[in-house]
């Protein structure tokens, strides 16, 4: 079955990035000039997903007025002659059918994709962490959606990570059954010092199937006293078969500062507008603090 819904859970409080996020979502922080949620919103786009839920939070309305059109601002760019930024600014509000709900109380991730179930209903959809950005020639998302139309069951997007931040993420125990395939066996979420399964990382891509939702239903917490969709992941995979794809494609983790400094100085540095001045000007300013 197509997957047609996509799931974005942008509810956190950004507590690695704080001050910054005290009064504005992390997901608004812009990676050269378009907020960090428009590049997770024209992935799914442009892997052919065309309605998606944002799970919001408190503090969050500057998304949906990303979203949504800007009537004064379109007149203003029209009565300047500024055609090409017009359209820009109107394809951001035309660019898919966005709703919008809210997550109450921060008992984590399981629980925010949990509040998605009578979005989503009875299909396998995606789900994408705004905190990865992920630079690909493809849409990692749309490389998955291959994946789910060959085997059938969820899957993960994973990448091998180095030994000292494995404790980070949810971490992949499973057989590799292609290239870049593998068949889950069982998950751990930030495992502890020598307590991982293998060097194989989840990172903000998946494709899941409904009877998440039931799992969810009744989930324990787990790690820091959240509801985690890695342990809901972890029983999908007693019960049906979990895939995970080792997806192409570089992966930003904006949500930490070195990781959003990464992407925006990786983006600037593919901008045709801003590429040549910012490689004169990194070499320059580089020499004055080794
Ligand atoms: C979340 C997930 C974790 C995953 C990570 C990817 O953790 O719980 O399994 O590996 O995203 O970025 P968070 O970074 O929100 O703590």
């Amino acid at each position: 079955m197509k997957i047609k819904k996509a799931v974005i859970p942008a509810a956190g409080f950004g507590t690695r990035f704080l001050p910054a996020t005290k009064a504005q979502p992390k997901e608004m922080f812009p990676i050269v000039d378009k907020p960090a949620l428009q590049y997770i919103v024209e992935e799914v786009v442009d892997s052919g997903i065309e309605e998606i839920l944002v799970i919001i939070g408190r503090n969050k309305e500057t998304i949906e007025n990303h979203f949504d059109r800007s009537i004064e601002l379109e007149l203003e760019l029209e009565r300047r002659g500024e055609l090409e930024l017009l359209e820009d600014i109107q394809r951001i509000s035309h660019m898919a059918k966005i709703h919008y709900i809210r997550q109450s109380q921060p008992l984590g991730l399981g629980h925010a994709i949990y509040c998605a179930r009578e979005f989503v209903g009875d299909e396998a959809f995606a789900v994408l962490l705004p905190d990865d950005i992920i630079y690909s020639s493809r849409p990692c998302i749309a490389q998955m959606i291959h994946i789910y139309d060959k085997y059938g069951g969820s899957v993960l997007g994973v990448k091998e990570m180095e030994d000292d931040i494995l404790c980070k993420y949810g971490n992949l125990q499973g057989e590799i059954i292609e290239d870049r395939v593998y068949r889950v066996d069982g998950l751990i979420e930030k495992p502890k010092i020598g307590e991982n399964y293998s060097n194989i990382s989840v990172l903000g891509r998946y494709i899941i199937t409904p009877a998440i939702f039931h799992i969810l239903e009744d989930l324990e917490p787990g790690i820091d006293g959240e509801i985690q969709l890695t342990d809901g992941l972890d029983r999908l995979a007693q019960i049906e078969d979990v895939y995970a794809y080792r997806f192409e494609g570089i992966r930003y983790d904006i949500g930490d500062k070195f990781g959003f400094l990464e992407a925006n100085v990786e983006f600037a540095l593919r901008d045709e507008e801003i590429r040549h001045r910012f490689i004169k000007y990194l070499d320059r300013v580089v020499k004055n603090y080794r």
